[in-house]
């Protein structure tokens, strides 16, 4: 009897725990993220910096929110086993950095892996899951990466469990990134335990093909639009799909970094970003601060765009979103500006997964350029425009009242 209603109250004290944590991504996260940039050159300077930065950029305003140390912030365990940040690069403790960085307004995150080392070869948290979720709550964290490197024979959803568990035990409410790359068909599992999942390996800054690193590749934006197609239904409010952290202000085109954000918010993607926003030039900041196309990806449907036209040389992404609009994002995949011309009649949109249908014959919607920020009249006249090379045109629709 004593020993039934112990476990009751122990289920209970884990369903609030579990309560804590939702709601912590009811929209895709958006922040930055040192490693694309900076990889292992990571110290405190530098992230305070980058904090102030978020703010005086303005991305702050516009929702930008997590400030993530990625790989090699750390040093050694101490003799009872807790891990400690790398004394050189942080003299004065994690606690004081977090402390610095919600003095901002702003939100702390960090990096650990579920094997034995990261893949910066730093100690991982395999052994020392629940003493290593402790520390990032004593630390004042809000966001766990949680990468895949060194895990050998690990059954990955148990090792996400674990440290789900461990985090759900430290009691602070964590948005937990669930990072590995897709191996094992995250999208089927990670819902229940983290709040998005790395769907591919790593993004590389180019737009159109592949970097080889001995015994791994790191992918274009449009290998990795291409290399999952068909796990939209499995993103949502609180349990996103994740393409990766953005590339845009890291050395593609203008137009590349144009077409990789907005097919980003599109995918209803976390808005990670992955540059020296210290030292940004006015056009990358005006990319990654586009409201218009922010409020796409932000969407309060939380649906993920579909593939809806594919022509020779350009396509169109669609993504319904709220009070019965739609984003459309035509997008040219190659090094020639393209001529577009549309007859809405003829192709209505229709996503059977989410169970919303467009058409445009029996209903006239408001057609507003998200990057000319301008009004471009309605869907009762056909549609022509220009898309430039590697670019993209990106539409928001709203049905006339
Ligand atoms: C893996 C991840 C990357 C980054 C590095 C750090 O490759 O996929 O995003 O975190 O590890 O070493």
């Amino acid at each position: 009897m004593l020993k039934r209603s112990f476990l009751g109250v122990l289920f209970f004290a884990n369903v609030l725990m579990a309560q804590k944590f939702e709601k912590l991504a009811l929209t895709p996260p958006m922040g930055w993220n040192s490693w694309n940039n900076f990889g292992c050159d990571v110290n405190e300077q530098l992230i305070r910096d980058v904090a102030d930065a978020m703010v005086s950029s303005g991305m702050k305003e516009v929702g930008y929110q997590y400030v993530i140390i990625d790989d090699c912030w750390q040093g050694e365990r101490d003799d009872l086993g807790f891990i400690q940040p790398d004394p050189e690069r942080f003299p004065s403790g994690m606690k004081a950095l977090a402390d610095y960085i919600h003095s901002k307004g702003l939100k702390f995150g960090i990096y650990s892996d579920a094997g034995w080392q990261t893949c910066g070869g730093r100690p991982g948290s395999r052994g020392y899951e629940y003493q290593d979720a402790l520390t990032y709550a004593k630390w004042g964290v809000d966001y766990l990466k949680y990468d895949w490197c060194n895990t050998e024979e690990l059954n990955a959803k148990g090792a996400y469990l674990t440290m789900r568990n461990a985090l759900y035990a430290a009691g602070r409410p964590v948005v937990f990134s669930i990072c590995e790359w897709g191996n094992n068909q995250p999208w089927e599992w990670g819902r229940d335990i983290g709040h998005l999942w790395r769907t591919t390996g790593d993004i590389a800054p180019i737009f159109d093909g592949e970097v080889g690193h001995g015994s791994w590749n790191s992918w274009g934006v449009l290998q990795i639009l291409d290399m999952r197609e068909n796990i939209r239904q499995y993103a949502g409010p609180d349990h996103w799909n994740d393409p990766d952290m953005m590339e845009v202000g890291n050395g593609m085109t203008v137009n590349q970094d144009r077409a990789h954000f907005s097919l980003w918010c599109l995918l209803a993607a976390p808005l990670i970003a992955g540059n020296d926003i210290r030292n940004m030039n006015p056009v990358t900041r005006e990319i990654l601060t586009n409201k218009e196309l922010i409020a796409v990806d932000q969407d309060a449907l939380g649906i993920q765009g579909l593939k809806y036209l594919v022509k020779d040389n350009w396509e169109v992404w669609a993504k319904p979103l709220d009070k019965g609009a739609l984003a459309l994002c035509f997008l040219n995949r190659t090094l020639q500006p393209v001529e577009v011309k549309l007859d809405w009649n003829e192709f209505p949109v229709k996503d059977d997964e989410f169970h919303y249908q467009y058409f445009f014959n029996e209903k006239e919607y408001k057609i507003r350029d998200l990057w000319a920020k301008k009004d471009l009249g309605t869907t009762a006249k056909l549609f022509m425009t220009q898309i430039a090379a590697h670019d993209v045109v990106v539409l928001k629709l709203s049905p006339v009242k």
